[in-house]
């Protein structure tokens, strides 16, 4: 075992890559299924409010249609912590663009052209959809997502902020931005007798069937869920959403297989999105930068029927060293569909905020921002007073400081010119915590020296699979292609989802497991595979019980260099450049394009995605990919992503941390930090738009 080299650590290319790039790859809706049928949903046109009837007559005559659904002529559903996905479950409308009745018909068009011809007819309510600062109904949630605190404090930030001799109080805000995953949110649906399988666009195959077996009132392992590829989710696809729960009432109604695919307009209103944010972040500091205090406030949405407070002020607890420190959500109820997880939930808005106000407090003394980060290094986690398992960030600071040719740069804002254009740079930190989650596999040898390993893993794009089978290799001592991975599917049992950038680093510890079992009982005999195979299974959940007590977080740094258009306000970025440190890099292939992928969203973030919500209809008018602006190639110049060597034995077996979302935090401060050095005028909203930097920068 010992004369191969470690495939762990190196580059291989995609293990499924060939079958993608020549289609042969299945996505959810692709699979051949006989006598599949259409659904499509018909959406609520009013924002609060109840369905008194659906006319579903004249839909009814059209060729090819088979049902009409609405809420008196479905299965009645458990009920589920997540409201959205009661579908079809009341007259009651919560948002505009909820699903209130659907159509099944033979064809796709079919389906369509009848959904339009269903007739509802609505008691409408007054609706309250705008986030205003200034509403009665805002309260303090005790608990933001992922068991995060609402609000924390320590020491007494009120006294240090008024006795520091330097500070800085500003208000930054964040829009709703949709995830919006190259593949569009797609199910297949058929029912055999209770059992109900799912080719599903999932981020979680096993927590998803779970959660859906719930739903229905089945058996554990009555639903079984088939995503042996998904094209992207962002978190969209991290749970079922109210298309797949659509799909599956209308196959049980109509007792054939049912597919459904959103259009990119319905993914709008149906598959969640970011809640917007306004945050307040007072800083306190001695003279030569140490952080007296840290006080960051942040007022988010949910719906009113889901209590979703997203984490966003969880980073700066963690973040620097401060004595005193109070860190608060609040959150308004509104009649929208309920916000939800997209790429680092929490630490992508709300590091915009602090590492923005960070860069002011760095004018503020006239200080080197990345020195001031360095100052305020806390030796222990701040909140929590454990050690941390390993924290890279001073390091990924001075290689990043070094790599973009940091040294000598003059801070003076607004005075660098190349013709037209105003030029500046700017500089971020990034976090991210590390999460696990016990997870279960299979690992069998079969006789002619092959290896299966089977776990409930999604590749979404990431690479996931090729990643796991690199870790299998490693154990078993055998190369690549002696192994292989079957992932996506929950009838492997019991996995986390690709999300909370946790997913290599669960899984990759239950195959490390179970290849470790294989070995051992491969060595009891002697290395003979009997004719029949010989199988191991692995699960982590004792081990993920005895790990030690540690603050565990992903670190990074950005730079950000950019071009600002004098007349036009346009912003260029002509250069990015992150350093992190994850722990134990798998595949640097994959990683590198894990980076590139979340620093290229933080780009998109900081200077296009915002959805623009109509108060008087309460929903998103920018619903297409036309009007709602991500970064293309074009926004995206010089881009590079290197990372720390950073091994950390308190993480698990492989020393993996996560990679998918630590790349998106920072971003948008070290770009509008960057515009601040070039254009003399602070950007403390997002997006930064070209009308947002003239009427910063033009006065008359
Ligand atoms: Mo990620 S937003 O947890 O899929």
């Amino acid at each position: 075992m010992t004369t191969l080299d470690k495939v762990v650590g190196g580059a291989p290319a995609r293990i499924d890559g060939r079958e993608k790039v020549t289609g042969a790859a299945r996505y959810a809706y692709e699979y051949p299924v006989p006598n599949a049928v259409y659904v499509w949903p018909v959406q609520a046109t009013i924002a609060r409010g109840r369905v008194c009837a659906v006319h579903g007559g004249a839909a009814l005559a059209l060729p090819g249609v088979i049902a009409v659904l609405n809420s008196g002529n479905v299965s009645r559903l458990h009920p589920a912590d997540d409201a959205e996905l009661a579908v079809l479950q009341s007259a009651d409308v919560a948002y505009r663009g909820q699903i209130v009745a659907a159509v099944v018909a033979s064809t796709l068009e079919g389906a369509r052209e009848a959904a339009s011809a269903v007739r509802v007819d609505y008691d409408e309510q007054e609706h309250d959809v705008v986030l205003s600062p200034g509403n009665p109904r805002i309260f303090s949630p005790r608990k933001a997502n992922a068991g995060f605190p609402g609000t924390v404090h320590w020491g007494d930030a009120e006294s240090a902020l008024a006795a520091a001799p330097a500070g800085v109080d500003a208000t930054y805000t964040t829009p709703a931005e949709h995830a919006s995953p190259m593949e569009p949110h797609a199910t297949i649906a058929f029912w055999e007798g209770e059992t109900l399988t799912l080719y599903n666009a999932d981020q979680a195959p096993w927590m998803s069937a779970t959660a859906i077996a719930a739903l229905f009132g089945l058996a554990d392992g009555a639903v079984s869920i088939v995503a042996d590829h998904t094209g992207g989710g962002f978190g969209s696809k991290a749970v079922p959403r109210p298309p797949t729960v659509l799909a599956a009432l209308a196959a049980r109604a109509v007792g054939r297989p049912v597919k459904v695919a959103m259009t990119r307009q319905q993914m709008f209103s149906l598959v969640s999105y970011r809640t917007p944010t306004v945050q307040r972040v007072r800083l306190g500091a001695e003279l030569d930068g140490r952080l007296t205090a840290v006080w960051h406030d942040a007022l988010q949405q949910s719906s009113k029927r889901v209590e979703y407070t997203e984490q966003t002020v969880a980073a700066s607890r963690m973040m620097y060293a401060t004595p005193n420190s109070h860190t608060a959500h609040r959150l308004l109820q509104l009649d929208v569909p309920t916000p939800s997880w997209m790429r680092a939930p929490g630490e992508a808005p709300g590091m915009f905020a602090l590492e923005s106000a960070m860069d002011e407090l760095a004018y503020a003394l006239g200080m080197d921002p990345v020195e001031l980060r360095i100052v305020n290094e806390p030796a222990l986690d701040p909140e929590s007073g454990l050690p941390f398992s390993s924290r890279n960030l001073i390091a990924c600071l001075r290689e990043g400081a070094a790599r973009f040719g940091w040294a000598g740069r003059d801070p003076a804002p607004g005075v660098r010119r190349q013709g037209r254009w105003l030029v500046g740079t700017g500089v971020a930190s990034s976090t991210y915590p590390v999460f696990t989650m016990a997870s279960t596999a299979t690992a069998r040898a079969e006789p002619m020296g092959r290896f299966v390993v089977e776990i409930a893993a999604a590749d979404i794009g990431t690479g996931a699979r090729t990643a796991l089978a690199q870790v299998a290799a490693d154990e078993l001592g055998v190369p690549m292609d002696q192994i292989t991975i079957l992932v996506g599917r929950s009838v492997f049992g019991p996995a986390p989802f690709a999300g909370g950038s946790m997913g290599t680093a669960s899984w990759s510890w239950a195959v490390s497991k179970v290849c470790r079992a294989l070995v051992r009982e491969l060595d009891e005999r002697s290395g003979v595979v009997p004719p029949e195979g010989l199988q191991a299974r692995a699960d982590t959940t004792e081990d993920l019980a005895a790990q030690g007590r540690f603050s565990r977080h992903s670190f990074g740094a950005q730079f950000a260099e950019v071009k600002v258009d004098v007349d036009s306000g346009q912003v260029r970025i002509e250069r990015l450049l992150g350093v992190f440190a994850a722990g134990r890099i798998v595949n640097a292939r994959t990683a590198r394009s894990q980076f590139l992928g979340g620093m290229t969203m933080g780009i998109s973030m900081a200077l296009h995605e915002a959805l623009q919500l109509d108060p008087r209809f309460g929903d998103f008018t920018n619903h297409d990919l036309a009007t709602y602006h991500i970064a293309s190639n074009a926004d995206v110049r010089g881009i590079e992503a290197h990372w720390i060597d950073e091994h950390d034995d308190e993480l698990n077996p492989v020393g993996v941390k996560g990679i998918g979302e630590v790349g998106i935090v920072g971003t948008a401060a070290a770009i509008a930090n960057a515009v601040f050095h070039a254009t003399g005028s602070r950007q403390r909203d997002l997006p930064i738009t070209l009308d947002r930097v003239r009427a910063a920068t033009h006065t008359g």
